[in-house]
């Protein structure tokens, strides 16, 4: 185990691996754009393995058999997406970095264990006795249950800490369809007693969601699923495996959030610096973490040539970004802040990403307009919110749909935000609902032109 007096820093720990695994022959490639190439399936790229999807089904070669990544993701919408936890949990992002390595049925799940394990006990010097794994129990998709896996697991770990989870836990595929198979995933204990074992029913990563954090998923890719739904074994073997950099950072502190890793913790302390004296008293860190998530997807999805507008992808960045706005507003920054904020993330994330530092100028025109554009109504839209919440009937929790249409329609409020107000007052929304009064309004005569249906629409993307 290597000796340190210091933590190792984020950025370490993201040039360590891709050592580690250079030194075992993997060839290193550059995260591909958020953007997906060629892909219609998808929304964002949101694994590391997404580039190399026509690899695994041998569909395309390349010179190499095995590579190593730090690839930008985004979930934020459709299969995998996270956006309604992020900031307030400890562990969840909109846009976060995967690290991942890859074999294109070269080396299989030996050597995929066995150098996962090393790299967290040794390089990172993790504890061993807290890391718990699962496997794949063969129930919930049709595939066998993965006891070599298991098998492969007891050499580092004792059998008390080895979990078998149905598919939800342990099957992992991209989409509805794509190159899939029975993964295992490694997580860290962090509680203060000893950890239960996998003998005692209701206990592990699966049904203790707070007291572990998973850390790294290594997918044992045997299959693709086809539009059918039928599963063909792919041509050979392979390893796909994804460590979520903010996850392992924050294991690797001591701390309890991602928020606090040297990650994020710098875009906290901005937001918090721009809306100084005029923070409430009694603010709550969530509003400052969404900022902080928010500020870094919105940098990186305009450097990838995603601009805030009305459908699709670019409607999930509008989203992103006024919900922010709108968490800034609740903590004292009433100003346009998040231009600023963005431009914390050039500085702390451009010497790994040095294009972002080639699109700041971009990022600050765009950002400043969208964030201009929606406070000339923002103020306008909370209030005749709060209105309607005032006058809602207490005796129903259910609220009316069409003032989020009208919300939408005439101050730009997502209808999804409007949500999110409302769950804050203990209502809840039928967005569907909401989405077909908006329809509704605007055939009636004009509106903003909201672009929810057709081929443009999120729900028209899974990812
Ligand atoms: N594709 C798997 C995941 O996203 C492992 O990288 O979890």
């Amino acid at each position: 185990m290597v000796e340190r007096n210091e933590p190792m820093t984020a950025a370490q720990i993201r040039q360590r691996f891709v050592e580690f695994f250079s030194e075992r022959g993997h060839t290193h490639v550059a995260s591909a754009p958020l953007v997906p190439r060629d892909d219609p399936t998808l929304l964002f790229v949101n694994a590391g393995m997404n580039q190399f999807k026509d690899v695994f089904t041998g569909r395309e070669q390349r010179p190499y058999q095995r590579a190593v990544t730090v690839q930008r993701c985004v979930r934020a919408g459709g299969k995998h997406n996270d956006l309604d936890n992020v900031g307030f949990t400890p562990r969840h992002q909109t846009l976060f970095e995967m690290l991942g390595n890859f074999s294109f049925g070269d080396y299989f799940k030996a050597d995929a264990i066995d150098w996962a394990w090393a790299f967290l006990t040794e390089e990172l010097g993790l504890p061993p006795e807290r890391l718990v794994v699962t496997v794949f129990d063969g129930t919930g998709e049709d595939a066998p249950a993965d006891d070599e896996a298991a098998e492969m697991w007891a050499k580092h770990v004792p059998k008390g800490r080895i979990y078998r989870c149905s598919a939800k836990e342990n099957f992992w595929q991209m989409g509805d369809t794509g190159p899939c198979g029975p993964c295992s995933e490694i997580n860290i204990y962090r509680g203060d007693v000893a950890p239960a074992t996998a003998d005692q029913p209701g206990t592990g990563p699966e049904h203790e969601e707070d007291a572990y954090l998973e850390l790294w998923n290594l997918v044992f890719m045997q299959y693709e699923k086809l539009d059918d739904g039928t599963m063909r074994p792919l041509p050979r073997p392979s390893i796909d495996t994804g460590m979520g950099l903010e996850r392992v950072a924050t294991a690797v502190a001591g701390v309890h959030s991602n928020y606090e890793t040297d990650l994020l913790a710098p875009l906290v302390d901005e937001a918090k610096r721009l809306a100084g004296d005029a923070i409430p008293e009694g603010a709550k860190e969530g509003p400052f973490r969404v900022i902080a998530d928010h500020a870094r997807a919105t940098a990186f999805l305009i450097t990838d040539g995603v601009f805030p507008d009305k459908a699709g992808r670019s409607y999930v960045l509008r989203r992103i970004m006024r919900r922010a706005i709108r968490h800034g507003a609740d903590v004292g920054l009433h100003e346009p802040f998040m231009h600023a904020v963005c431009r914390k993330v050039v500085e702390l994330y451009g010497d790994v990403y040095p294009e972002l530092r080639e699109r700041a100028a971009v990022i600050d025109e765009v950002v400043r307009g969208e964030e201009e554009a929606f406070r000339r109504t923002l103020d306008r839209g909370l209030r005749r919110l709060n209105k309607a919440i005032e006058q809602h009937d207490a005796d129903r929790s259910s609220f009316d749909p069409d003032v989020a249409a009208e919300l939408y329609d005439t101050y730009g409020f997502p209808i999804d935000l409007t949500a999110v107000i409302l769950r804050e007052h203990a209502l809840t929304l039928d967005e569907a609902a909401a989405e077909q009064a908006l329809r509704a309004r605007q055939g009636e005569g004009g509106g903003r032109g909201a672009n929810l249906g057709g081929g443009g629409s999120i729900s028209g993307y899974y990812s």
